[in-house]
């Protein structure tokens, strides 16, 4: 175990604790966007930026990447990280506009608008996270998006937007996306994403469309189990 201060509180952490889940579990808020528990941590976004103190130097970090240390002394809420923080967010409201999660963290935070940024009008809602992107190629294991083009130009999507042959449609990235930016449309019988029209399958006890047939058949194919053991939904198991 390792001690430290977080805001004049002592904590107990684990080793290997990020300082971000130590301050949470001591039910000390940071700000966050671009942490899930699916995916691995990317330091994309840096709202969860905190002061540490080192010798005689203060210097900010990433608290969902900087892990704990003993005899850390850690400020998650001096006017420089509030400053850093809302200047973070004036370029990512500057670059998502539109986004209701990001207009409501910026109230939050005491911010009204992207400040002294020129906002722009056709980047949606998309932050640039990589959490969607993380998730279909480490935990789904299917690669079907990816981040394209370089600098202001950079988006998320399917390689040259075309129809991915790859994805599976399970929904994954829509699940862990912090902003809504990434489209899915399910009726009953089928599911839009990524511009492909996905199959659902009913479940063999309630009838009930469950998931995609892709995506049915992409777990019996990594798995070995047969498919047609896989087509009773969760609830009916
Ligand atoms: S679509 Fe969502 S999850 Fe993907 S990079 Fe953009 S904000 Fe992050
Ligand atoms: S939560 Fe740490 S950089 Fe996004």
């Amino acid at each position: 175990m390792v001690n430290l201060i977080i805001d004049g509180k002592n904590i107990t952490a684990e080793k290997d604790t990020m300082l971000l889940e130590a301050a949470r579990a001591a039910g000390i808020a940071i700000p966050s966007l671009c942490t899930h528990e699916a995916v691995s941590r990317s330091g994309a976004c840096r709202l969860c930026v905190v002061e540490i103190k080192k010798g005689n130097r203060t210097i900010i970090v990433t608290s969902c990447l900087y892990g704990v240390e003993e005899g850390l002394v850690v400020n998650t809420k001096s006017d420089r990280v509030l400053n850093v923080r809302r200047l973070v967010m004036e370029l990512l409201l500057a670059r998502c506009p539109e986004s209701d999660v990001l207009q409501k963290m910026a109230k939050e935070m005491g911010v009204e608008s992207q400040g002294r940024f020129v906002a722009d009008s056709d980047k949606g809602k998309c932050i640039l996270c990589r959490s969607c992107v993380r998730v279909c190629e480490e935990v789904v294991g299917v690669s079907a998006i990816g981040l394209f083009s370089r600098g202001s130009q950079k988006t998320v999507g399917t390689p040259y937007n075309e129809k991915s042959d790859v994805c599976i449609g399970c929904g994954a990235c829509v699940y862990v996306c912090p902003t809504g930016h990434i489209e899915m449309i399910s009726t009953e019988d089928k599911r839009k994403i990524w511009g492909r029209t996905f199959k659902m399958q009913t479940c063999a006890k309630c009838g009930k469309y469950f998931a995609p047939v892709d995506q049915l058949k992409f777990i019996s194919k990594k798995t070995g189990i047969p498919l047609s053991e896989l087509t009773v939904c969760t609830e009916c198991r």
